[in-house]
């Protein structure tokens, strides 16, 4: 599907970060941009800095996922591109001991749910609703193509390491859900991909420690480094622009595998 400026696109998670990236590389290619995020006060500067509008949203909240794409459509008509970046990366291992009691504690069914809620059921809340938008739009594409859905999985995905049984449960959904979704999306001409990121430098790493970072980047085979949100951005453009690429998730980690710890 050609990017240009008669695109709508909506991004979550927009206000920071990975989702930040593709929304300033979604504008500077011309398309009409609305971020939905928590974080009001980042995401409106980042709005009115590329042109795009805020639309405060919730994931975990559908009312509130209805009232923000009320607002986009309002303003740019309904999207075309959907990128799933609003999401949490708790750590919480499955049993902990107290170092002074020695007290043996089970991990909160709360903070598992919680982290399941927004990566996962509310990338899938975004997609029904975009999608269900998308398919009663005109096709643009040769082959009757509507719009292309992009997700935000992670490596933890395939391999978490110790402390992130909810995190890696809960893209290991984005995961699983890619191929059926695309599947039953594939009659309205909407394509559904998932981007599974290994190390990239966003506020996430921000406040680490700079031998920790250096360890973190020595594990990353070629480039040794953290990934930069623009070469996350980069390869959204890349699956938006190409038209074979569908019910694929693809790792963007320069060959990285996650150790246990
Ligand atoms: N940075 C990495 O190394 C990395 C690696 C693998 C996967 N990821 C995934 O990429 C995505 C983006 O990560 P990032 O590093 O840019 O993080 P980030 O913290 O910089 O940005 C995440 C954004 O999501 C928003 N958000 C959180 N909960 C929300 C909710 N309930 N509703 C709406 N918005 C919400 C936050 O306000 C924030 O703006 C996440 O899903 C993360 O798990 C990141």
């Amino acid at each position: 599907m050609k990017l240009d400026e008669s695109m709508a696109a909506v991004v979550t998670g927009a206000a920071s970060g990975l989702g930040e990236a593709t929304a300033r590389m979604l504008a500077a290619q011309g398309a009409k941009v609305a971020i939905l995020d928590m974080n009001a006060e980042r995401g409106g500067e980042v709005a009115r800095e590329i042109g795009g509008v805020f639309c405060r949203a919730d994931v975990t909240d559908e009312a509130s996922i209805d009232a923000a794409l009320g607002q986009a459509r309002a303003a740019h008509g309904i999207e075309r591109i959907l990128v799933n970046c609003a999401g949490i990366a708790p750590g919480k291992r499955t049993v902990t001991k107290k170092r002074d009691t020695g007290e043996l504690i089970a991990h909160d069914v709360a903070s598992f749910r919680r982290a399941v809620e927004i990566n996962l059921i509310g990338t899938y809340a975004m997609i029904s609703k975009c999608a269900a938008a998308m398919a009663g739009l005109d096709p643009v594409t040769p082959d009757g193509g509507r719009g292309v859905i992009v997700n935000t999985a992670s490596v933890a995905a395939q391999d978490g390491q110790i402390g992130q049984a909810a995190y890696s449960a809960s893209k290991g959904g984005v995961l699983g859900l890619t191929l059926p979704v695309a599947r039953d999306l594939s009659g309205f001409g909407i394509r559904v991909m998932t981007i599974m990121p290994g190390l990239f430098h966003t506020p996430l790493f921000e406040g680490i420690a700079e031998d920790y970072r250096k360890a973190l980047e020595a594990n990353v085979p070629f480039p040794s480094r953290l990934g930069r949100p623009e070469e996350y951005a980069t390869l959204v453009k890349a699956i938006i622009e190409n038209d074979m690429l569908n019910g694929e998730a693809i790792r963007l980690d320069g060959a990285l595998r996650m150790q246990p710890k």
